[in-house]
């Protein structure tokens, strides 16, 4: 089978409907307890980036049937150029797999990454699927683990969680903002954090850090289908965003939402910010979103304050989620070692 570049943005719908049906394979076998993908918006979501970022795709397909139908999408991969490197996703039909297309499918997309010049390549492995196997056995090291965890919404102490959104320290208020950000609060939203970068704890998601980013970044969840809600606490004093928190919810499979950054300033800590904006969205996206089943959240394990938290909150843990990294001269030289 061969492997083809494919623009997602030219792509006919019945190419688009078939690599849904892939991914969905791909998730029943994985991570069943995942919710499958829907059709809405997946065009975007495969096209759309931020400013300056690039996503090259390619595809590999069955051949024609008889009749001149087109064949199924069997495999796929795609890699976002951003920063010093490239971020790959990779995607094999179960009923194809073991057969070499994977490793295929990685060797054409790191050619394209050595051949524009990037250094390195990542990619985010899902704990106890193949994925961890096969990225090993391509020379991918491990460089970060967290754990995923999923909120059961049905299973939420609704009461309790009311009482956590009211438990915030004088001086302080909470601030629903559905959809994204009101402009006069990019600026205090985009210090808020820009602090915990200093921080460094170890969260995975790429953060913004100042106001036009931040507003880039909101634009392209927004193109990619990705509905943004985000939860403020204000200091009165100062009118400061003490502590934000955000969850996505995609129209891609808007019964499962993505818990992104939460963050406290750090001198705004010991007040109960981190549980009050966490209860207030739950809360707040029961009413919004009538189809939302669960939320899932993904956090390092040495951070133990925000793990109790979600505990607390009703989170369970569900499994290791990894970021692994190859060097991509050494990658091209073990799948392409006539080059
Ligand atoms: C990981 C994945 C791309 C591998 O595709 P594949 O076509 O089966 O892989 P290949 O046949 O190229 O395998 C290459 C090597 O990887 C290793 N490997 C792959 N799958 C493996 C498995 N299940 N167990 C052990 N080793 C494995 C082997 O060393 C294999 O070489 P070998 O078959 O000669 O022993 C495929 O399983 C997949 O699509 N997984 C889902 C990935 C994903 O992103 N999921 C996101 C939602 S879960």
């Amino acid at each position: 089978m061969k492997v083809r570049e494919w623009d997602p943005r030219t792509a006919s719908s019945a190419e688009i409907a078939s690599l849904l049906d892939t991914l969905n394979a791909v998730l029943a076998a994985d991570l069943p307890q995942d919710p499958p993908w829907r059709e809405s918006s997946l065009r975007e979501y495969l096209s759309e980036v931020m400013p300056g970022e690039r996503r090259i795709s390619w595809v590999t397909q069955a051949d024609p049937a008889p009749d001149g139908t087109p064949g199924a999408i069997l495999g796929h991969v795609n890699v976002l150029l951003l920063g010093g490197i490239g971020v790959l996703e990779v995607l094999v039909h179960p009923t194809v797999r073991r057969s070499r297309l994977g490793r295929e499918l990685v060797r054409v997309a790191a050619r394209r990454v050595w051949d524009e010049g990037f250094q390195s390549i990542g990619v985010e492995v899902v704990g106890d699927t193949p994925a961890v196997a096969f990225y090993e056995s391509l020379g991918f090291a491990r460089e970060y683990v967290e754990t995923r965890s999923v909120l059961d919404l049905g299973a939420v102490d609704w009461p309790a969680l009311t009482e956590m959104a009211g438990g915030i320290g004088a001086g302080y208020h909470l601030e629903f903002c559905p959809g994204g950000l009101p402009d006069d609060l990019l600026e205090a939203y985009a210090r808020a954090k820009a602090e915990v970068r200093d921080v460094d704890d170890g969260e995975l998601r790429p953060s913004s850090y100042d106001p036009q980013r931040l507003r880039d970044s909101l634009d392209t969840l927004r193109r990619r289908g990705m509905k943004p809600y985000i939860v403020l606490a204000r200091h009165e004093q100062t009118g400061e965003v003490a502590g934000l928190t955000e969850v996505v919810v995609p129209a891609q499979h808007p019964t499962r939402a993505d818990q992104y950054d939460t963050i406290v300033v750090r001198d705004h800590r010991g007040y109960g910010i981190d549980r009050a904006i966490k209860a207030r969205m739950l809360l707040e996206l029961r009413s919004a979103e009538l189809e939302l089943a669960e939320v899932q959240t993904w956090n390092a394990q040495a951070n133990e304050a925000m793990l109790k938290v979600n505990a607390e909150l009703g989170y369970r843990p569900d499994r290791d989620w990894c970021e692994y990294g190859v060097d991509v001269a050494e990658l091209v030289h073990r799948l392409d070692p006539h080059r």
